[in-house]
Formats: C-alpha cells, sequence, structure tokens
C-alpha cells in the first residue's frame, strides 16, 4: 500500500477547483484516524482502517459503498482517504462507527477539508469502555472492529443501526465486548470460567451504573441443573434513560461463570445473532479445557466451537481472534469449517493480521452459519 505526502493540504486560500471533487459525480473523503489506533496498532493503524473501511463496502449496508480507499498523510498526519458518490445519512451513520473513525472531511479541490459530522452508536458515556483496565484486557478499538467486521457478515448486518442484535462472547473476561454491545444498543451474552474476572465485570458494571443513575436490575444468581449447580449468572437489565425504561426499551446483559465448552447446559441453542470473541494467546492465559490446561488455544477451540455453533442463529456469525504464533490460520479455519460454518473471504478481509507484541501476532477470522430453510 503506498503512502503518499499531499503537499499544501488545510491551506487557507479556497481552492480554485473548488467543485473538482464532484466533476464525475463522486466527491473525496478522508478520515481522521483516532490517536489511540497508532497506539493499539503502532505502523498497521491505517492499513487496518482501510481492511475495515473495504468491509463495510462490501457488505451491502451502504447505498453508495466508498472506492479507491488509501492511507495518505496531508500536511503530515494520516488520513483513511476515499472516495464516494455523495453518502447520505445512513451511510454516513454506518461510517462514523469504523472502530477508527475519529473525523471525516470532504476534500474540496486540492487543499481544503471541510468537516462532515459523524455520530457514532453511542448509548452510553465512553467510560462504559474506557475505565475498565486490567491484564489480559482486548484493546477496546479492536473489540469494536472484530464486532463490526462479524455483525457485516452476518444475517444481522442491515440491523446494525437500530438493533435488535445479540452478541454472544463465550470467553468474555471482564467484558470488553459486552460493554460494547451494550454501547451499540444491543443485548450481551458472556461466558467465562474464571470466576473472579466475572465478578470483578459484575462489580464494575454494577458501580457504573449506580454512578450513571441509569435505571437497571442487576442480580446474581445460581444455575442448576438437577439440583446440582452447573454455573452462576449475572444479569442485568438498563435503559439509557428514563423515557427509555418506561417505554421497555431496555437492553440486557448476562454473564455465566462455566466453562464455555458446556455452554448449552446453561444458554439456549440460536440464542445469539453474532459470536465475537478473542481467545486466550497461549501467553499470559491458557485455555481451559476438559482435558486440562493447554497453551495452544486450537484445543479449546476445536472442543467449543461445535457448540457455539448450535448458540448461531442460522445466518448468524463468528467473530475470532486469536495469537497465530501459537495457531496458524489454516488450522483454525479448519476447526470452523469442520463445524459446518464458511470461512468469509474477499476484499479487505485478508488484511486484519497484526502484530499486539513480541509474541503475539493477531489475525480474525469470520464464519458464517448457513441460513436455512426450517
Ligand atoms: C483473551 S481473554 C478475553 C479477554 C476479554 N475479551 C476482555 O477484554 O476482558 C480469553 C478469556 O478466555 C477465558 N477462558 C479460557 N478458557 C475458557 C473456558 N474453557 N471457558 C470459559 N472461559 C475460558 C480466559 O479466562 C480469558 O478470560
Amino acid at each position: 500500500m503506498s503512502t503518499t505526502e499531499t503537499a499544501g493540504a488545510f491551506g487557507s486560500r479556497p481552492s480554485p477547483f473548488p467543485q473538482a471533487a464532484t466533476i464525475f459525480g463522486v466527491l473525496r473523503y478522508a478520515l481522521l484516524l483516532a490517536p489511540s489506533a497508532n497506539r493499539v496498532y503502532a505502523d498497521a493503524a491505517g492499513r487496518l482502517a482501510r481492511a475495515e473501511l473495504t468491509v463495510f463496502a462490501g457488505s451491502g449496508v451502504l447505498d453508495a459503498p466508498p472506492v479507491d480507499a488509501a492511507v495518505e498523510r496531508i500536511g503530515g498526519v494520516e488520513y483513511l482517504t476515499f472516495a464516494a458518490p455523495e453518502p447520505g445519512p445512513r451511510d454516513l451513520a454506518h461510517l462514523a462507527n469504523l472502530s477508527a473513525a475519529y473525523a471525516l472531511f470532504e476534500r474540496v479541490g486540492d487543499d481544503l477539508l471541510r468537516p462532515v459530522p459523524l455520530h457514532p452508536l453511542a448509548r452510553y458515556d465512553s467510560d462504559l469502555i474506557t475505565i475498565p483496565k486490567y491484564t489480559g484486557k482486548t484493546n477496546e478499538q479492536f473489540t469494536r472492529l472484530l464486532l463490526n467486521v462479524t455483525l457485516l457478515a452476518s444475517a444481522s448486518a442491515p440491523r446494525m443501526l437500530d438493533g435488535p442484535v445479540v452478541v454472544l462472547d463465550p470467553l468474555c473476561g471482564r467484558g470488553t465486548t459486552l460493554n460494547q454491545a451494550l454501547m451499540y444498543g444491543y443485548d450481551g451474552i458472556g461466558v467465562e470460567h474464571d470466576g473472579k474476572d466475572v465478578d470483578a465485570y459484575a462489580a464494575f458494571l454494577r458501580t457504573w451504573l449506580r454512578r450513571k443513575r441509569l435505571k437497571h436490575t442487576a442480580e446474581m444468581v445460581p444455575v442448576r441443573r438437577d439440583r446440582k449447580l452447573v454455573a452462576r449468572r449475572f444479569e442485568t437489565v438498563v435503559a439509557p434513560s428514563r423515557d427509555a425504561h418506561r417505554a421497555g426499551a431496555t437492553q440486557r446483559v448476562t454473564v455465566l461463570h462455566a466453562d464455555t465448552t458446556r455452554a448449552r447446559e446453561v444458554l439456549r441453542p440460536r440464542c445469539a445473532d453474532v459470536i465475537v470473541t478473542d481467545a486466550p494467546y497461549g501467553v499470559a492465559h491458557g485455555s481451559r479445557t476438559d482435558a486440562g490446561l493447554s497453551r495452544s488455544p486450537l484445543d479449546l477451540l476445536t472442543a467449543a466451537v461445535p457448540v457455539w455453533r448450535e448458540l448461531l442463529r442460522p445466518g448468524g456469525a463468528l467473530g475470532l481472534s486469536w495469537n497465530t504464533h501459537v495457531a496458524p490460520r489454516a488450522e483454525a479455519e479448519a476447526v470452523l469449517t469442520a463445524a459446518g460454518l464458511r470461512v468469509v473471504d474477499g476484499p479487505g478481509w485478508r488484511d486484519l493480521a497484526h502484530r499486539v507484541d513480541q509474541a503475539i501476532e493477531r489475525d480474525v477470522l469470520v464464519a458464517v452459519a448457513p441460513e436455512e430453510n426450517g
């Protein structure tokens, strides 16, 4: 990918050709990437943003899909640039949710940027997502990327802006995916075998909801089968305002303290529209299966993916990130395919791999369940 420097951008004089961009009925845009994107992905931020935009463009949700996406430096700052026929409000509402989006500009002539307001989905204050900090947290911006591309591959893509959508993270840790689901206005279900993580998430959410004075219910209850304790369930029902609560426009987050390979004992089949999960990296966290603690997430995935597949609705999608140092892409793909899922491929999809640190090279796979007849 070429990175070009555009000289003289942000000039104060109007361009002599202010309509140049529209001559062919196509407008040019420059998306400023959030500064945090560079901290998360180092030099891969632009490439990942371009891949994500390409997935949006190919998903069918946009009336005027962007073309010619490129990473460019304008005035010394990195932008994701693209062209599109003038996008309508719904297209802009979609693009506002690109995980690295910070500000969007229409390019006027060669040297002017005209701001285009963006309104990302944000049901709650952003500190719902940014406050939790702990070892093993999946970066929140990457979590949003993973949720976006998974949703866009699923039959729920047309409901991205308005829901209803149920997001399941079957390895949910302390709930980064669940908080992102809340932020988008969706319902969330999590499964986590580490009781400390479940308790920490429940404590955080309770405190946060109280501090924000949001009307809600929250409870932790035992789950029994044949009088035996099989799990604990934390459940909260919340709405972003009193009016929404009164109107019954509530969201539900459920976290099960259980082993994900036994998730069918505690969750109904077809309960999720999308499954979004960041597998243990085999570095700090191992993967627990019945056989014990393993360094490779492949053992866990082999045992868990067939179970997760049953939890997906027809046309649902499973988005997985994992460390390719401990499990090659082809083997992770084989696990998904063996469970009857179709791995999504095409423009953008193979360009989401990136380095996290010395020990972790993270990649993304999204696979969809068949839309069946009955
Ligand atoms: C990479 S972390 C996910 C972190 C999470 N996305 C977050 O931001 O908090 C993977 C999680 O999988 C959990 N895990 C590993 N094996 C499991 C199993 N068999 N059942 C349930 N959870 C498991 C680990 O405890 C860990 O919390």
